[in-house]
């Protein structure tokens, strides 16, 4: 039997744990740890904390099992402080050993603590001026032993202390609500500095506070200076601390960049000398806006080298890196001139598909003199491919792609014998590590870049599982309250530069609750929660008033089921899905979730209150968008899916129903994708549970367009935007809006982790873990893996000789519910690892049915292979879409007649050979 391990990976709040936290926001930091091992009876019945401040050791001893953000033991942290922590865990009987100290010091906490104030160059660094640097020195009268320094900027900065770049941060401050929340960062600076005379630098850029942002082309949206704000810190050996602010006395000169804009890209003359210093303006800027991170910076997080150099038909040098990422090129140069990089996701007709980037010119470009390094600084771009332009003989290892993103700690794997579902899995990841630049943003190349609402809404489940994603959600969220208007309007990017007034619309408005909710549930973050139920009332009682006295919020400005692949590429809006049934089945859902979360916070009136209004709403819903019998308005998949998984519907013969017709436009669109951003992610979930996992599969697995395995066939990296971005001749879609990456629709990955694999949050934080595995036909193996917030737990299965393993590892202080395939009662297991031997569910192949009907024949799928291709081959359909379209009404005939079916609509000539053809099969 294992020992109990000490604690490890003991963190404060959401900060990685096993690194010194510096620059922590809050005095009272939550704590977690993890046990990695221990005795099969052991539960947690105490903790003790050893908190070290200065020369005092205070420990604090606490009765009960928790280990996932408890409480700060003692007395709040003040500005500054530095703490040592420890813990120990025991049961009624025996304590282990001590876990490493984990260190943080507090950053400035309160608006007083700062004694610098912004400055921004009085005569240059206009809108179209080059970069500036502003400058300060200080002059240290002995050895350092620690400095600090605490910065941020109104727009980009790279700060330099004596010439070396201030810590590895991208991008920063990152983006935040500007008008209301501003990051500052805290930087170890001690081995920076030096005894006598220091120099430090800040070059500033225009970045979000000041370039252009939106597709609007609007520009300075925060403000039309930019502005740096420094606080360097300095103690020496002999105790006495300097402090060099930013003040009237800095001094601000041009830079070598001569432009630098996130979309269009950075233009830097490296033969220009640096200006002469000017003066600076102190700004009367608000500092008490200013807080400190709560999740990871961006970071340089991979170089990814170019996979080949090639000359395009036109006579081009093109560069592909392999991997559609985010970020910039960094390219060795040996001559002199002008040296210019375009970068695009994707190629058309051999040359760079720049289109899709609409107005974002996304090119770098240098003047150089000698040989050089070059990567920008002051941009960001998403790109595959770049179009190198001016450089003598450039050769494959002179160029690579530095990949940005916020530098996330990955906590979630999948993996199956699948290989395009495991490629599919890894676009997923690549399209999130893309689109988490400090905001979840809807995609990263184009004149857009913007945290819509919508797409954060239905991929946060994954995002959380892939990734530790609570602190930048958590400050995205902090920034969604802030922005919200006090209707209760959600804007519909976050932060938000549309500005529309009285925003409301249903899936994206939604992220207000949703996604509070999927954070408590993934993380345990109760805190978070609490702290976000004001702004997730305002919200349904936002969509409650636009509904009015009937319940059903009808009519008005709705992006409804967003991108359905039916809708006509120029209009997204037109989808299958009625706006009004959507709206409401988000109502419904929202006012659910405000009165689970609201018992979560023991309010107990808010949640009668609001678990009234959901059941008001499920009744309207249902006398107004349900037949008796269970057909929902409008016969769309996604109204279906959205019915079914929302509890909309009343009774169980209504969902039998639901659930059959839904499987029936499964089948009649050829087993392939119907759905939008609304309805994709919950399509597998409302197959499962209406008792159709293979239809799940069979959607999973297709590789015809539309599919999420469509663009894996087609050489995606990443997830696009729209089903068909790229087309099957090759070319793009013409619509405006054509992205290829977008995370949206890779929402379907959490169904991967939660069911085919079946690892999925059974209580807050997977406390519980429900193992709820659903091995497929399709696959012979998949497993998911996952760093919660209690340690690592997995769950694998393979069916393999009539047999199938299941493996499940659950980590010390979690308990696993687990439903074996085939079985109906539940086993619960604490830590430790299990397995089981079962018989596997497909061992037999799959017989067709007796004297079955066209749909049975349908659902039998080597059957229906066979069908499609003699179709095909016959020319009475093209593909198996176009041939289940036609035999849409004949589900219930006899398969005796499907030639007659297929065919019945006209003289398609191909009749008798399709005949001939299957009777031969
Ligand atoms: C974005 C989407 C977003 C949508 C609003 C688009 O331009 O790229 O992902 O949700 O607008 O419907």
């Amino acid at each position: 039997m294992p020992e109990l391990a000490a604690p490890s990976a003991l963190r404060f709040e959401h900060h990685p744990a096993g690194r010194p936290v510096l620059g922590l926001g809050t005095a009272t930091p939550r704590l977690s740890w993890q046990v990695t091992a221990a005795p099969d009876d052991y539960s947690q019945a105490r903790y003790e904390l050893a908190v070290t401040r200065g020369n005092t050791t205070e420990n604090h001893a606490v009765g009960g099992g928790e280990q996932i953000l408890v409480a700060w033991p003692g007395a709040p942290l003040t500005a500054r402080e530095s703490v040592s922590v420890r813990v120990r865990v025991g049961d009624a009987t025996t304590w282990s050993e001590w876990s490493e100290p984990a260190v943080a010091e507090a950053g400035l906490l309160n608006t007083s603590d700062w004694t610098a104030r912004f400055v921004s160059p009085r005569d240059i660094a206009g809108l179209e001026a080059p970069a500036p640097i502003v400058s300060g020195a200080i002059d240290l009268p002995g050895e350092v032993v620690q400095a600090r320094l605490y910065a941020t900027a109104h727009g980009l900065y790279v700060a330099r202390i004596n010439g070396e770049r201030v810590g590895d941060e991208q991008l920063a401050p990152g983006w935040t609500a500007y008008r209301h929340r501003l990051r500052y960062q805290t930087h170890d600076v001690t081995a920076l500095l030096h005894e006598g005379h220091n120099d430090l630098e800040i070059l500033l850029g225009n970045g979000w506070f000041r370039g252009r942002l939106g597709f609007q082309g609007r520009r300075a949206i925060y403000g039309d200076r930019i502005a740096a704000l420094a606080q360097l810190e300095v103690t020496l050996a002999d105790g006495s601390t300097h402090v060099l602010n930013t003040d009237g006395e800095w001094t601000a000169r041009e830079s070598r960049i001569v432009a630098d804009d996130l979309y269009n890209g950075q233009r830097t003359d490296l033969t220009r000398a640096e200006g002469e210093p000017t003066p600076v303006d102190v700004l009367d800027a608000d500092l008490s806006l200013l807080v400190a991170p709560d999740g990871p910076p961006v970071r340089i997080t991979e170089v990814v080298p170019a996979q080949s150099v090639t000359t395009s038909p036109s006579g081009k040098t093109l560069v592909d890196f392999g991997q559609n990422v985010v970020g910039w090129v960094r390219l060795k140069v040996r001559n002199a001139g002008q040296i210019t990089v375009r970068h695009a996701e994707v190629l058309e007709d051999g040359e760079l598909g720049v289109r899709p980037l609409r107005t974002a010119d996304a090119t770098d470009t240098w003047i150089v003199g000698e040989e050089a390094t070059l990567e920008p600084e002051l941009t960001f771009h998403g790109f595959r491919y770049a179009e190198v332009t001016g450089v003598d003989d450039l050769a494959t290892e002179d160029i690579e792609a530095v990949v940005v993103g916020s530098d996330l700690r990955r906590t979630g794997w999948f993996d199956s014998d699948h290989e395009l579902l495991n490629k599919f899995h890894d676009n997923v990841v690549w399209g999130m590590r893309g689109n988490f630049v400090d905001v979840p943003t809807d995609c990263p190349q184009r004149d857009e870049r913007l945290g819509w609402t919508g797409d954060i809404q239905v991929f946060s489940p994954t995002a959380s599982f892939l990734f530790d994603t609570a602190g930048f959600l958590g400050s995205w969220l902090a920034d969604l309250a802030a922005e919200q208007y006090k209707d209760g309007s959600v804007p519909y990017v976050i932060p938000d530069v549309i500005r529309r007034p009285g925003p409301a619309t249903a899936a994206w408005g939604d992220a207000a609750t949703i996604v509070p909710w999927v954070i408590y549930q993934r993380t345990g973050d109760r805190d978070l929660l609490e702290r976000q139920l004001p702004s997730m009332r305002l919200w349904v009682d936002k969509m409650a008033a636009l509904a009015g006295q009937n319940l059903l919020w009808a009519g008005g400005f709705q992006f409804g089921d967003w991108l359905d692949p039916t809708a006509p590429p120029a209009d997204p809006f037109r989808a299958k899905a009625d706006p009004d049934v959507i709206a409401t089945a988000h109502l419904a859902r929202s006012a659910e979730v405000v009165a689970l979360a609201a018992e979560v916070a023991g309010d107990a009136d808010t949640t009668r209150e609001y678990a009234e209004l959901a059941a008001k709403v499920r009744d309207a819903f249902a006398r107004e968008y349900v037949t008796p019998d269970g057909r929902v308005l409008s016969d769309a998949a996604t109204t279906y899916a959205l019915a079914l998984q929302w509890a909309l519907l009343p009774d169980a013969e209504q969902r039998r129903h639901a659930g059959d017709r839904l499987a029936d436009l499964v089948r009649t669109a050829g087993f392939r994708i119907s759905t939008g951003f609304v309805g994709t992610p919950l399509m597998t979930d409302a197959l499962t549970d209406a008792g159709y996992p293979e239809l799940a599969y069979r959607l999973l697995l297709q590789t015809g367009c539309p599919s999420w395995l469509y663009p894996v066939t087609m050489g995606a990296t990443t997830v696009w935007e729209r089903w068909d971005s790229m087309l099957p001749d090759g070319s793009i879609n013409p619509g405006e809006m054509t992205s290829f990456n977008h995370y949206a629709l890779g929402a379907v990955a959490d169904w991967l982790h939660r069911r085919v694999a079946g690892l999925a949050p059974g209580a807050p934080g997977y406390q519980l873990i429900e193992v709820r595995p659903l091995p497929g036909r399709a696959l012979t193996r998949a497993a998911a893996r996952h760093l919660t917030p209690y340690g690592e737990a997995e769950v694998a299965w393979q069916r393999e000789g009539g047999e199938l393993q299941l493996d499940l590892t659950v980590p010390v202080g979690a308990t696993a519910v687990v439903t074996l395939p085939g079985q109906d009662q539940t086993i619960e297991v604490r830590h430790g690892r299990h397995h089981w031997t079962l018989p596997d569910p497909y061992a037999q192949e799959e017989q067709p049915a007796a004297e079955p009907s066209i749909r049975q024949l349908m659902d039998h799928q080597p059957s229906w292979d066979r069908i499609v291709s003699a179709a095909a081959e016959a020319g009475v359909a093209a593909d198996e879409a176009a041939l289940a379209d036609r035999l849409k009404p004949f589900l219930d005939a006899p398969a005796t007649q499907i030639v007659d079916a297929a065919t019945a609509d006209g003289f398609i000539p191909g009749a008798d050979r399709f005949r001939t053809l299957l009777e031969n099969a």
